[in-house]
């Protein structure tokens, strides 16, 4: 295993980010993220950054609203082509996100790894994209089970965040949020425990400091993915790597999403 690095979990400030897939057309987006203002007080957010990540149809209404209520959400797309225009019909550009207010983006989700062939080398250049245009990708990694019951779980997240990180600056690479996404626990309702989640996060760190340096590995914030709820998130995000959270099926309801902020925001207040 690489070496851990919890030293600066204090200083990184945790996310958590809601991965809408392709759920909430946009009537349901602006009822939803109208909902979570209702919900998430500025206490809520003192301590913790928080994001929605609608479908490409929503991101329009769900920018208005965000901004005539000064939600304190920021707002995120679930993808994007590498390049700035072209004929790439069905695709969406970076620039085009970048001038809706998106301010993250989720590069390699293993739904778009596996159904849409997306390549270690393609996440590589959409990570890339997203940086140049001056917004914040979520690199997503993580094991399928198979790889897990083989024992490659830690060979795989190392080729996979080196694919992605190599050749970036050190702070590029300090500026980005790495998502741990054991394939395994998405959508199924079985959770990483505690100690694996952080053993991944860890690796992972350890990862980004051999291949871009000791300042980008503590600086980078790793969130954990995978079944993520009210009533495990803070032992989660409680772990010293662990910097926050990538909820999908549980970010859908404004409520059970603002409960998992509100879980994550007491464990930061009361130290990791
Ligand atoms: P889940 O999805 O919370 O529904 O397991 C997580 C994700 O895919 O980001």
């Amino acid at each position: 295993m690489a070496k851990a690095g919890g030293a600066g979990a204090g200083v990184r400030r945790p996310l958590v980010s809601g991965n809408w897939k392709m759920h909430h057309d946009h009537l349901q987006s602006i009822r939803a993220v109208q909902d979570l203002g209702l919900r998430l007080g500025a206490a809520d957010v003192a301590s913790l950054d928080v994001s929605v990540h609608p479908t490409f149809t929503s991101l329009r209404s769900v920018q208005t609203v965000i901004e005539d209520r000064a939600i304190p959400v920021a707002l995120g797309a679930q993808h994007c082509h590498h390049d700035d225009q072209g004929a790439f019909t069905g695709e969406v550009a970076p620039p085009m996100l970048a001038r809706l207010g998106v301010s993250l983006v989720i590069v390699g989700h293993s739904e778009r790894r596996q159904f849409f062939g997306q390549t270690d080398e393609v996440v590589a250049l959409t990570v890339r994209a997203v940086l140049r245009h001056a917004m914040t990708p979520i690199l997503c990694v993580g094991e399928t089970e198979e790889e897990r019951e083989d024992g490659e779980t830690e060979a795989r997240l190392t080729a996979q965040t080196t694919a992605a990180v190599k050749g970036l600056s050190p702070e590029q690479v300090a500026g980005l949020v790495i998502a741990y996404e054991p394939i395994w626990a998405i959508g199924t309702g079985r959770t990483a425990t505690a100690e694996d989640a952080q053993w991944a996060c860890a690796h992972i760190r350890g990862v980004v400091g051999e291949v871009a340096g000791a300042e980008g590995a503590g600086a980078v914030r790793i969130q954990y993915g995978g079944s993520v709820r009210p009533e495990n998130a803070a032992e989660l995000i409680g772990q010293p790597d662990v910097d926050g959270a990538l909820v999908g099926g549980a970010s859908l309801e404004a409520a059970t999403f603002a409960a998992i902020v509100q879980a994550a925001a007491s464990v930061v207040l009361t130290g990791r």
